[in-house]
């Protein structure tokens, strides 16, 4: 069986309120999983529930082949998975070792397991401090990775990354995906959520969230074909460059497109219709610098978003 996670009409409700509302989708074992969306889109929630710790409100949960739809069930799951929550999971005042042996014995690992584990995984941190350095002396990048590290003790088939990169160095976030790759490669599945696009870029199957509703799932080459029907153009305004000229040149070309987004003096705009380009060129082309672009994920996720809301 190649499925790792199996979310089949998930709904989690916290009093009137549902943040997941009648999701579904599966995650292949090995997958690098990006799950995207907004704050409060119902990401972490989501990622509770398959973790073992919140019981879905209705709907079914699999994950790595357990159910989980009673409170039982709940102790098989948090054994097969890797959790590490957006809030930092680490105990500032205690020494990196003092974390580790302390989350071990949260999972009853036994002593030798746990010695020969920890010296593996420090290699695979390249973590070269003495292991009694307090964890608030570490750089941000390398508290991240013994958090990792902490998360993956016990060798679990699923790892969910809640974050993990947010707020580090851009050195530090691409050595953490090399690890994040490294472990799929060995068949781990990982299951990441995060608000960097280079980071997203990088997953295999992105799903996206918007209030509590899952709005698209595809590979980010899948993601950039499908959401946008005619071309994306860049536009670049010759004459304007203040904010309030870009409102006002904006304003006056926005009719002719289906999506249109202002990044400063750049815009991002994808026409109506082939017609409605003819038309915007004939009267505006010598306003703008003007050239054919692919759509970043961002453009993506700003135009299904919108959509949505519409
Ligand atoms: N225990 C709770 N009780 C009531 N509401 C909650 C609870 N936990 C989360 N929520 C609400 O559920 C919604 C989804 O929250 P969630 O934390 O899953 O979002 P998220 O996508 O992870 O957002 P972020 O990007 O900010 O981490 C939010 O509106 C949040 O306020
Ligand atoms: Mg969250």
């Amino acid at each position: 069986m190649n499925i790792a996670v199996k979310v089949e009409n998930l709904v989690l409700q916290f009093g009137d309120f549902q943040a997941v509302k009648n999701i579904s989708f599966e995650v292949q074992k090995g997958e690098i999983f990006g799950f995207l969306g907004a704050n409060g889109a119902g990401k972490t929630t989501t990622i509770r529930v398959l973790c073992g710790l919140l019981i879905p409100t209705s709907g079914s949960v699999e994950v790595a082949g357990i159910p989980f739809n009673v409170e039982g069930n709940a102790d098989l799951i948090k054994a097969k998975v890797g959790y590490m929550s957006q809030k930092f999971t680490l105990y500032n005042d205690l020494t990196v070792e003092e974390n580790i042996s302390f989350t071990a014995s949260l999972r009853k690992l036994p002593r030798e397991y746990y010695e020969k584990r920890k010296k593996e995984l420090f290699d695979f941190i390249s973590f070269n401090k003495p292991a009694n350095t307090k964890v608030s002396d570490l750089a941000g990048g390398m508290k991240q990775q013994v958090s990792l590290a902490a998360a993956i003790l016990h060798e679990p088939e699923i790892i969910f990354l809640d974050e993990p990169t947010a707020g580090v160095s851009s050195a530090a976030r691409q050595k953490f995906w090399d690890l994040i790759k490294f472990l799929a490669k060995e068949g781990k599945t990982i299951f990441v959520t995060s608000h960097y696009m280079d980071e997203v870029e990088q997953c295999d199957r992105i799903a996206l969230m918007s209030a509590g509703e899952l709005i698209a799932l595809d590979s980010p080459a899948g993601l950039k074909k499908t959401t946008f029907c005619q071309p994306l153009y860049e536009l670049i305004s010759k004459e304007s460059s203040t904010t309030a000229e870009i409102e006002n040149i904006s304003s006056k070309v926005k009719n002719y497109f289906e999506s249109f987004e202002s990044y400063g003096q750049h815009l991002h705009v994808s026409p109506k219709s082939l017609e409605k380009w003819i038309e915007f060129k004939s009267l505006y082309a010598n306003e703008f610098d003007i050239k054919e672009i692919n759509p970043s994920l961002e453009d993506v996720f700003i135009r299904l978003v919108e959509e949505r809301e519409r």
